[in-house]
């Protein structure tokens, strides 16, 4: 809310820290085909089902290739698994003759419960704006699948523009598009960091998830700014994981490179060992 009284700028309470689930999400990327994937997820299954995961500490989603979904879905039915569901692109369009895209409704067919919009490799290797990614995310929302939007500055801009800003106006460009009581999740993924080996410091994430949840206040008011879980992407794995989640405004990770090595996947899924250890 703005003060309208005073051009001093208004000085907010902060948020409660809210009772976000945690969630852990793997983006696999180009990786794995129908077999490795059955293959990839049943051990997963058991691993989990090893260290005793609680589901309801932890939401623990999936994001095969396309090619993927059916053979992951007829698993997850049929052993009747807590995993969730993850698409990594979804087509800004209902149907048609757009060949070679793939609909939110298909999506939701195949039971999938989140659809990645944005990422970075999306928007530098295929050029898509801001516009593209506001209504890819319209249409996963309208579907019933929740976009999980992916913000992140360039070194360049990290440079130019500081940490925050392009992720900010990101996520606000992404938003206009979004009905305003539009269930979805952020995900900050600097871009120099994302498979470079070098992820952010925790504090450096923090402060830009806290900027992002600040902004959200203004865009789609304090409950929903409480509500909504904003998730750091970029290098993570077991050695850094827990550093993050101690962050009060970090409520889970998208991983990729780590979340194709079932032990290491398993080891960031059971961060509260960590951060509890630590
Ligand atoms: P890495 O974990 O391999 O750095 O990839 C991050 C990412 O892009 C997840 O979407």
């Amino acid at each position: 809310m703005t003060n309208q009284n005073t051009e001093v700028p208004e000085i907010r309470e902060p948020l409660p820290q809210g009772n976000r689930t945690p969630l852990i999400a793997g983006n696999w990327k180009m990786n794995l085909d129908h077999l490795q994937a059955i293959a990839l997820v049943q051990k997963l299954a058991w691993g989990l089902k090893d260290v005793r995961h609680d589901f309801s500490e932890a939401e623990v989603a999936v994001f095969p290739p396309f090619t993927d979904l059916r053979s992951v879905q007829t698993l997850l039915a049929a052993d009747k698994l807590s995993l969730t569901l993850g698409a990594q692109d979804v087509s800004p369009h209902e149907s048609g003759a757009y060949t070679g895209d793939i609909s939110a409704a298909m999506l939701a067919k195949l039971d999938v419960r989140y659809a990645l919009v944005g990422h970075s490799e999306r928007r530098h290797g295929h050029s898509e704006s801001d516009d593209t990614v506001g209504l890819k995310a319209r249409a996963a929302h309208a579907a019933g699948i929740v976009p999980m939007i992916c913000v992140g500055e360039t070194a360049e801009d990290l440079e130019q523009h500081g940490a925050a800003a392009i992720p900010i106006a990101q996520l606000t460009a992404a938003l206009a598009h979004l009905p305003q009581d539009a269930e979805f999740v952020v995900a900050y993924e600097p871009v120099w960091a994302i498979g470079s080996g070098q992820a952010a410091t925790p504090e450096q994430a923090e402060e830009v998830a806290r900027a992002l949840r600040e902004h959200l206040r203004e865009l789609r008011g304090d409950d929903r700014a409480v509500a909504i879980r904003v998730l750091y992407g970029g290098s993570v794995a077991s050695q850094n994981i827990a550093g993050f989640m101690r962050q009060p405004n970090i409520d889970g990770a998208l991983i990729g490179g780590a979340s194709l090595k079932v032990d290491e996947f398993t080891r960031i899924i059971q961060f509260k060992k960590h951060v509890t250890a630590g």
